[in-house]
């Protein structure tokens, strides 16, 4: 039988991604109250970096390290992969050796194609495209502090990159409105459009984008591997910032969310981190226990643990 993979939100139903996030809760609940839970003793998750990261390394290796089981970090640096070695043989050599493979790379297509050879779970830690550990977390984040976002409307404002690709696709799983002000030619990805049909609007003002929002979020305007763009994009993405003002035209109790890492000034507010409609810091957290509930569900624990 070949392995469960999640490259994407499209890969698990509506329903098993309520339950990750239901027990990503659950298992937040367990490590506060000092419980031991290690339900993949002797499991090992192979990590590929292509990309630089904070967050999705320490809450892939905690995590893992916290189930009982271990994590081994590579880089196209350090690896034969850097040296030309084919993704598929690595994926067959590394599938043979580990119980799961996480993967942040650049073209989403090294995903599918690790996938395609591999034996064990493929975990997309971030692509060019789509992030969807980090929107799985944002949910998660989402049900803590309002409960389900089923029926509620959501505004991303700037980059139409892999993070508003996925919150599309969260639209799509969660059954949410989604409002997207990005500057022409800046927007999401139009098969995904089509896909989410009238449930998500585009627009090019963020303050039209914004009324009647239950949560704002954003991304920095040059993501990893565009930095030849950097000029360019600053001066096009002024009008997106995200601050306070902007968060006044929305519900009243609209949250806010970045992903992280943010440039202050840029994308925020010098402070908007601070204040007390930004969740930042609970979804950064969430990165840890949404993938906790992640890897229990993709893993199969070792016989007799
Ligand atoms: N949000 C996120 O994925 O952060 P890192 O780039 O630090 O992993
Ligand atoms: N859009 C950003 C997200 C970083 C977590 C990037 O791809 O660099």
């Amino acid at each position: 039988m070949s392995a469960r993979h999640f490259l994407s939100l499209m890969d698990c139903t509506p329903q098993e991604l309520d339950a990750l996030i239901r027990r990503g809760i659950e298992l937040k609940e367990l490590r506060e109250r000092g419980v031991l839970f290690e339900p993949l003793k002797n499991r090992i998750l192979g990590m590929i970096f292509e990309k630089a990261s904070t967050r999705t390394r320490l809450s892939f290796e905690a995590g893992m390290i916290q189930l009982g089981g271990q994590a081994i970090f590579l880089s196209p640096r350090d690896s034969q992969l850097g040296r030309g070695e084919p993704l598929g043989d690595t994926a067959i050599v590394m599938s043979r050796m580990l119980d799961a493979v996480m993967i942040r790379t650049f073209s989403h297509s090294t995903l599918t194609e690790f996938a395609a050879h591999s034996q064990v779970p493929v975990i997309n830690g971030l692509s060019d495209d789509l992030h969807p550990c980090q929107v799985l977390a944002d949910m998660q984040t989402f049900l803590e502090h309002r409960g389900s976002i089923t029926g509620k409307t959501m505004a991303w404002i700037g980059d139409g990159n892999n993070m508003c690709n996925t919150y599309i696709e969260a639209a799509i799983q969660f059954d949410f409105h989604l409002h997207i002000a990005c500057p022409t030619g800046y927007g999401p990805k139009a098969s995904l459009l089509a896909q989410a049909g009238n449930r998500v609007k585009i627009f090019t003002d963020p303050n039209a984008a914004v009324a009647g929002a239950h949560l704002i979020s954003t991304d920095v305007w040059t993501s990893m591997g565009q930095e030849d763009e950097v000029q360019a994009r600053l001066a096009l993405f002024r009008p997106y910032q995200v601050n306070q003002a902007l968060l006044d035209r929305a519900e009243k109790d609209v949250l806010f969310m970045h992903c992280l890492p943010a440039h202050r000034g840029e994308e925020i507010s010098e402070d908007l981190l601070d204040d007390p409609r930004s969740v930042a810091w609970d979804q950064a957290e969430n990165r840890l226990h949404a993938q906790k509930a992640l890897l229990e569900f993709l893993v199969k624990p070792a016989l007799g643990s």
